[in-house]
C-alpha cells in the first residue's frame, strides 16, 4: 500500500446522478461509500493521479476536471481533495470496491459516506439538485 501525502477523489457525474462506490477496507471504512480515488504519487500530478485510479479500480475513461469543495485532512497528516471528473467511457467494474451506485441528491444525503466525504455533501447536493 501506498501512504501517499495527497489523495484525490472524483466526482463522476453521469445524467444528473453521482457514481458511489463502496470501500471493502480498512475495516473502519468497509461498507461505507466513497467518492472513488486514491493516492497520488510521486511525479505524479493530482489530475494524471485521479484519472489513474478511476481506470484501475473502476475501468472508467474520464476527463479530470476543476476542484469541488475544501480541503480536507486525513489523519496521518494527509490531505484528500476533491474534482469534479467527466465520464467519457466505461460501465464501472467492481475491482476493488464491493458495489457502486449513481444517486440523485437525496440518496447521497442518506448515503452512509465515509467521515471525510461529508465534506462534500452540500457541494454535491446543490450540483445534483
Ligand atoms: O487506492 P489507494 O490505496 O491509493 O487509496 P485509497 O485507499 O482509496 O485512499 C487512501 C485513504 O484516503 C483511505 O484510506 C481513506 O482514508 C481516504 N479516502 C477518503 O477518505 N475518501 C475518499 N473518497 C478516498 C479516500
Amino acid at each position: 500500500m501506498r501512504d501517499a501525502r495527497e489523495v484525490v477523489a472524483g466526482a463522476v457525474v453521469r445524467q444528473g446522478h453521482l457514481l458511489l462506490a463502496r470501500r471493502t477496507w480498512p475495516v473502519a471504512l468497509a461498507g461505507r461509500w466513497e467518492l472513488p480515488g486514491g493516492g497520488v504519487d510521486e511525479g505524479e500530478t493530482p489530475v494524471a493521479a485521479l484519472a489513474r485510479e478511476l481506470e484501475e479500480e473502476l475501468g472508467l475513461t474520464v476527463r479530470v476536471d476543476e476542484q469541488l469543495g475544501a480541503d480536507v485532512g486525513l489523519p496521518g497528516g494527509r490531505v484528500l481533495r476533491a474534482r469534479w471528473a467527466e465520464l467519457v467511457e466505461g460501465e464501472p467494474q467492481l475491482r476493488e470496491h464491493s458495489a457502486v451506485r449513481w444517486v440523485d441528491a437525496h440518496g447521497l444525503v442518506s448515503a452512509d459516506l465515509v467521515p471525510a466525504d461529508r465534506a462534500w455533501t452540500a457541494e454535491l447536493a446543490a450540483r445534483l439538485a
